[in-house]
């Protein structure tokens, strides 16, 4: 948790953007925190994790927690059930609602279920009710509930402000109150840039022991083990559930089942949360053998300097999506190089061939959460007037392409993979025939894939790599390092 300054000040902030609104039109924002989930039983939940907008305004990491800000009168006040006898024997002594409002520079308190009458009160006097789409389906109910409207208006975002909304009702998640927050959260500001270096270092560590733990004959599995375990005991937990697998071509494979197999590669994209949640997020791919077989090594050098190429571009005033073009045609030139594609370049670029071997976009904002704010909209977080999203393989999955401005962190993660199916379907649609050589690919179809990733900070000048170490990347550093660490343990 932050000082209790950096609460109100966020505030105010977001006060002031609201209310470009004209008076009188403002209404509440409502802001719900996030409850408790059972696992299977209720009394058995899956570990507490706090909504991340309510952490950036409130702070309080507790469930059942809400709070309205009232965009006409600027009032705030926090809403939460004090304990009571049962809760101490179960859980201890915790301060009163009021206590944790005063922590973070809130004078009014209230119990959870007035929280309901307040925003029931706006309604029936006809005020706007400002609310963000909820990442959980308690929160959507609960406003469908309050509202007195369908689910899905609660997960639609609309202008709300000048009466629109959805279902014939003037009610939906406030597309106002959605730029505001994502105007504030893109910028990092300097106390969440120091827990992002933090949950950098922790996925430094968390990398470092899955690397030393990747040897012929070890399980997938345990090397998973060992790299959350340093998560869990520096810092809150991984902050997505960990992708590692031989079976690299699979982008988000959560499949540990595997034996480490010499003359395959291990792909292993991971992170940690701070204790203040902020995320970190790296890939790294190994050969299992220690060493890169020529082939390998071929694709890795064209990932590994494809990373490089876009981090020397990511600097204030570019936007995200020339440098995701930039790295489609270097990928493109690299494999052109292998004779796996033909033609010219820029005509690849345009046509999308690049998404045959990197069908997703290289990166996505990062912060409190992994893929910061996507609860809010991909759309409006990664694109906005300036950028519209474009409909072509890989850079149609581009999760950010705005202009980069100091204190955006994003990630920069190219990866080149063979997906036999994908390339089944292209060449079967005769899709890229003037460009992509088929039957050399033939021998690929049992490669694997390759993504090497970074998180980048955008400073005033140009960028910087979050965290005190960045983890080996260039394939003679790995060979190097892993021949040395097989050696030692
Ligand atoms: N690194 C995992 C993801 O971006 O979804």
């Amino acid at each position: 948790m932050f000082d209790k300054d950096v609460y109100v000040r966020r505030r105010r902030t977001l006060l002031e953007r609201m209310s470009s609104i004209p008076e009188g039109r403002r209404g509440i924002a409502a802001f719900l925190g996030n409850a408790e989930a059972p696992q299977n039983y209720r009394g058995n939940d899956y570990r507490f994790r706090q909504d991340s907008t309510f952490l950036y305004f409130w702070g309080i990491d507790e469930p059942c927690f809400a709070a309205i800000l009232d965009l006409d009168s600027g009032e705030e006040c926090i809403y939460g059930n004090d304990t009571d006898i049962d809760d101490i024997i179960w859980m201890g002594p915790q301060p009163d609602v009021a206590g944790k409002a005063e922590r973070i520079g809130v004078s009014c308190s209230a119990q959870y279920a007035d929280f309901d009458k307040a925003v029931r009160a706006a309604r029936s006097q006809g005020r706007t009710v400002h609310f963000l789409p909820a990442s959980r389906y308690y929160n959507t109910l609960k406003m469908a509930s309050l509202l007195e409207v369908p689910a899905e208006c609660i997960r639609k975002v609309a202008p709300v402000a000048g009466g629109h909304g959805c279902c014939g009702k003037a009610v939906s998640a406030s597309e106002e109150l959605v730029k505001a927050v994502i105007s504030m959260r893109l910028i990092k500001e300097e106390c969440e840039i120091e827990e992002i270096d933090k949950a950098c270092d922790i996925g430094y560590l968390m990398h470092t022991e899955a690397r030393r733990g990747c040897r012929p004959g070890a399980r997938e599995q345990d090397i998973v083990g060992r790299m959350e375990g340093i998560t869990i005991s520096k810092g809150w937990g991984v902050s997505f559930t960990t992708i590692l697998s031989q079976n690299g071509e699979t982008l988000h494979n959560h499949s540990h089942g595997q034996i480490i197999t010499p003359g395959r590669m291990l792909l292993i994209d991971a992170g940690a949360e701070s204790n203040s949640h902020y995320a970190s997020d790296f890939t790294r791919t190994y050969p299992c053998s220690g060493k890169f077989t020529q082939k390998q090594k071929d694709i890795y050098d064209i990932v590994e300097s494809a990373n490089e190429l876009a981090f020397s571009l990511a600097k204030p005033g570019v936007t995200y999506r020339q440098v995701h073009l930039a790295v489609a045609r270097h990928i493109l030139e690299g494999l052109s190089g292998l004779k796996l594609v033909r033609g010219d370049v820029d005509e690849m670029v345009a046509a999308g061939i690049a998404g045959l071997f990197m069908p997703h976009g290289l990166g996505h904002n990062m912060g409190l959460d992994v893929h910061d704010m996507e609860d809010l909209g991909e759309d409006y977080v990664g694109y906005d007037e300036d950028q519209k999203r474009a409909s072509q393989p890989g850079l149609g999955s581009l999760r950010m392409a705005r202009r980069l401005q100091p204190g955006h962190v994003v990630t920069d993660e190219p990866g080149i993979y063979f997906i036999p199916a994908l390339i089944r379907k292209w060449k079967m649609e005769g899709t890229g025939r003037d460009f992509v050589n088929y039957s050399a690919l033939e021998s690929y179809h049992d490669f694997g894939g390759i993504r090497l990733e970074d998180d980048v900070l955008i400073t005033s000048d140009g960028a910087r790599r979050p965290g005190s170490r960045r983890l080996p990347i260039k394939s003679s550093e790995i060979e190097e390092i892993m021949e040395k660490e097989r050696e030692i343990l």
